[in-house]
């Protein structure tokens, strides 16, 4: 630990500034020794504040050379630095500030502030990384005009890039190259960037809905020139989709693109020139799944409307940080859902908030979308930021309308172009643009846990009435108890025998809105009586899981077969699919599991459906994750869960062999390969089917091993792969391992994929075997995404093996925690997150996880990052 004890930050204790600072000029010096930073800062006293002439800058791992006031350089005594700051005493209303300081890039391994990915000089500094290159008020309520200078050896470093607009280039007396940038948009200093390489660039041009050209360009290393392709034509999409949903222009005459091997998180929305892991921007058919194409469809959008919803108007302070996160989340869901499949992708993003998002807000972990308090902010990154911030603003669409939720963005944006602000701001704008009044609504913001609904229904056959009692309750979470009920929206429908939806009227009629079929929830118990039900209806609750709640609602498992064959909402056809096969695990776990008959005579109707989207089907008939299974199971015992599971998979594969192999013949096409949502779509269903019957069959087995040899596309080449390492036929899966590691061990995002299936597969995954994995030459400690390939999708996927019965797999963790606690904290805090979970399991692994902890706990030097976590972990 930098201090015993790290402090926590609260909301609370927010103040401005005593200062701002108008303009930021800077220039780097890049040369292999080190980094020579001049900052040239305008600085001008907050009228809003109490004149303390007074500024503290942050600043962290820096070499401070010299400090100069309005042109005179100051004595060592004129300014007092420590280990975090500089602070300067007696100031004026104005003065320029210049500072140079020296830095060292080669020698930073945990990515924040100025760094070097291979060959290239990059930036990363979101939340609190650009104290790491200078001393700055490094705060998102400070924005500056940035004006920014790079000089490097012209040779080695031909392409020079930072934010804005390119303004200079020149040639220096002594060989060195320097470009100039400025950057007319104020903006806080995460939002900074700087790029060095010697790069190849892919460019195109985009035409704004006012008219203007804006040059594209994504810059990448030159045996990647042949991936660009499909972010550019994503970008392009981004963009026209922006100014066609929310009126949202591009706003500089250039917007790059960097994509970079080394880095903490998926991508980063600086200013004009986002940077990307390479992971989530590089792609060509041969080497990327269709996985991978919409995971870098959906962030390149994510980064571009940050532009607006991040940028433009960006956050207050870092307990505003989902304003722009689940915001942005909510736009790139939503264009997502255009550009493919909406009910698909309701459905992903459901299956992210049960297994992910709900685990997080059961744990020591939980937060509510604003926090109050936080040690690192890193540590807030979160799903719950993220995910449940997206389900939130979503919440609110349903509840106002799309008019009248666009008109309420329209106005925030407009209220708030150029300013920091809050959560709050966001929904004022919301109420002033609809006159609604959402204080009850705002709950979500500050309450963390997930809400729970209890269903009770009545039917009354002679008054043709149904009366559903609803009541909700939020468990207790860290330094949060007694909570109050929310404003939950919830959409429904009533499936009549003939499984059509039956018309609704309410009462009270003020709780339903009958545009969007949402009944409003606003109490702890309600009571809601339905008028003219002519016959006893199958109620479709919580349809497009228009909530981020847990039901608990009894239905039969003819009711459910039911809403599975006939429901009109794809979510919930899907949802009821899925309990169902809850309940056969359940079953399986209690020892009395039988597959029967009507059921499965459903689900083979379900394969042979042409009028249904393909993609649709691979989701009705995919069993319910072991992460998955675990959300809803009150003590979690994963050895239990995990065969529970294969015997429920073995049935249904040995039941459906025959349709599944039909399937997969139908689907077969020779169409070239495209990544389009039609094409993705079948491929998704005929893989799904090559998995059940590869299971099965001799035949299956065959045709993976065909498709694997004869596939022109990474896709096809995984699931195969995929197929053979699930048969459970360990020397053929090590064969077709072997072959594949020869085809492709010079692309580094395609071994990376290699290393993760294996970590991440309960036939492979033992302790032993990833231990092998990380001495193996493709592994590499210092790289975040070798590590998320082998040790987060061991601990994330292989359960089975993590939670080995002697507790090795938690060993396994822990020792990477620790070991990437000095060089890489960020990493080291996320990978983590299945330990947190301790208390949810029997005690048998329980135990043994918290033991884990405490060791960790026991290191000296721990970082803030690891800290926090494992301290609120273990209380
Ligand atoms: N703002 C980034 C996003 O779009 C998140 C991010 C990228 C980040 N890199 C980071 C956050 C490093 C913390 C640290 O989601
Ligand atoms: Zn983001």
């Amino acid at each position: 630990m930098r201090d015993a004890h790290p402090n926590a930050i609260y909301l609370k204790d927010y103040q401005q500034p005593d200062y701002w600072i108008e303009h930021t000029e800077l220039t780097f010096e890049l040369s292999d020794d080190h980094t020579l930073v001049t900052a040239r800062l305008d600085i001008v006293r907050n009228s809003q504040r109490p004149a303390s002439g007074c500024l503290t800058l942050q600043g962290q791992e820096l070499e401070l050379l010299s400090v100069a006031l309005d042109g005179n350089e100051l004595s060592v005594g004129e300014y007092q630095q420590d280990d975090e700051s500089l602070t300067l005493q007696g100031l004026a209303e104005r003065h320029q500030l210049t500072i140079r300081n020296r830095i060292y890039p080669q020698h930073n391994t945990a990515l924040e502030g100025l760094y070097q990915s291979g060959n290239m000089y990059c930036t990363q500094c979101e939340a609190e990384g650009f104290r790491r290159i200078t001393y700055y008020l490094d705060r998102p309520d400070v924005m500056s005009v940035f004006t920014t200078h790079v000089i490097a050896d012209g040779e080695r470093y031909p392409v020079l890039l930072s934010n804005g607009n390119p303004v200079a280039e020149q040639q220096l007396p002594d060989g060195r190259k320097k470009s100039s940038w400025h950057d007319p948009h104020k903006k806080p200093a995460y939002l900074f960037a700087l790029v060095a390489g010697d790069l190849q660039v892919k460019q195109d041009t985009f035409t704004t809905m006012s008219g203007r050209q804006v040059t594209l360009k994504i810059f990448v290393e030159p045996q990647n020139i042949d991936k660009t392709d499909y972010a550019l034509d994503a970008l392009k999409r981004s963009m026209k989709w922006d100014e066609q949903s929310y009126g949202r222009e591009y706003d500089l005459d250039i917007f790059m693109i960097v994509a970079v091997d080394d880095f903490n998180m998926g991508a980063m929305e600086n200013k004009g020139l986002n940077i990307f892991n390479s992971s989530c921007v590089l792609a060509n058919p041969a080497t990327a799944t269709d996985a991978a194409y919409q995971r870098i469809e959906a962030i390149v959008a994510h980064e571009y409307f940050h532009n607006w919803s991040g940028n433009r108007v960006t956050c207050r302070d870092w307990f505003q940080l989902s304003l722009k996160e689940g915001f942005t989340v909510f736009r790139d869901a939503s264009f997502s859902a255009d550009m493919n499949s909406a009910t698909v992708k309701r459905i992903e993003d459901a299956r992210l908030m049960r297994t992910v998002q709900f685990a997080e807000d059961a744990g020591p972990m939980a937060h509510p979308v604003q926090p109050d308090s936080f040690i690192e902010i890193s540590n807030f990154y979160t799903v719950t930021i993220y995910e449940k911030g997206s389900e939130v603003v979503g919440m609110q669409r349903k509840i106002l309308g799309a008019e009248g939720f666009r008109n309420g963005a329209d106005l925030y944006f407009d209220r708030h172009d150029g300013q920091a602000v809050t959560i709050y701001d966001f929904t004022k704008a919301m109420e002033d643009a609809n006159g609604v009044d959402l204080t009850l609504f705002k709950r979500w913001y500050k309450q963390a846990g997930t809400p729970q609904i209890q269903v009770s229904s009545d039917y009354d056959q002679a008054r043709q009435q149904l009366q559903l009692t609803l009541t909700q309750r939020c468990p207790d979470t860290p330094g949060q108890s007694d909570k109050l009920p929310m404003w939950i929206p919830v959409q429904l429908g009533l499936l009549d025998s003939q499984g059509q939806d039956m018309a609704i009227q309410v009462e009270p009629a003020s709780a339903w809105t009958a545009a969007s079929q949402v009944l409003h929830l606003t109490e702890a118990e309600q009571t809601f009586v339905f008028h003219g039900v002519t016959e006893r209806p199958v109620i479709s609750f919580l349809r497009d899981f228009s909530a981020p709640v847990k039901v608990e609602f009894e239905q039969s498992r003819d009711e459910l077969l039911f809403l599975l064959q006939h429901d009109s909402d794809g979510f919930n056809r899907w949802d009821a699919g899925q309990r169902l096969m809850l309940g056969w695990i359940n079953d399986a776990m209690a020892g009395q599991f039988a597959l029967d008959e009507a059921a499965v005579s459903v689900f083979r109707a379900l394969l042979r459906d042409a009028s249904l989207d393909p993609a649709m089907v691979t989701y009705l008939l995919s069993l319910p994750s072991e992460a998955y299974i675990a959300e809803f199971s009150a003590d979690i015992d994963p050895q239990a869960i995990h065969q529970a599971r294969q015997q429920v998979r073995e049935a249904l594969a040995a039941a459906l062999t025959s349709e599944m192999a039909a399937t997969y013949q139908r689907l077969q096409s020779d169409q070239p390969y495209a990544p389009q949502p039609q094409q993705m779509s079948a491929r998704a269903l005929k893989n799904l089917a090559l998995g059940y019957w590869a299971s099965q069959s001799a035949e299956g087995l065959q045709q993976a091993q065909q498709q694997f040899a004869a596939a022109d596309n990474m896709t096809d080449q995984m699931a195969a792969l995929q197929a053979l390492i699930h048969s459970g036929e360990r020397s053929l899966a090590q064969h077709y391992l072997d072959r594949f590691y020869q085809q492709w061990h010079n692309d580094v995002l395609v071994v990376n994929q290699w290393l993760s299936v294996q970590a991440g597969s309960a036939e492979l995954a033992s302790v032993e075997f990833v231990e092998s994995l990380l001495q193996h030459e493709a592994f590499d400690w210092r790289n975040p995404n070798k590590v998320r390939a082998v040790i987060g999708a061991f601990a994330g996927q292989a359960l089975c093996h993590f939670h080995a019965t002697d507790g090795q797999g938690y060993r396994l963790l822990a020792d990477a925690v620790i070991r990437l606690n000095g060089s890489n904290p960020q990493i080291a805090a996320r990978l983590l997150g299945p330990l947190t979970k301790w208390k949810r399991l029997v005690p048998q692994y329980g135990g043994l996880m918290k033991a884990e902890l405490q060791r960790i706990m026991a290191q000296p030097d721990l970082s803030k990052d690891v800290y926090e976590v494992v301290s609120k972990s273990l209380v």
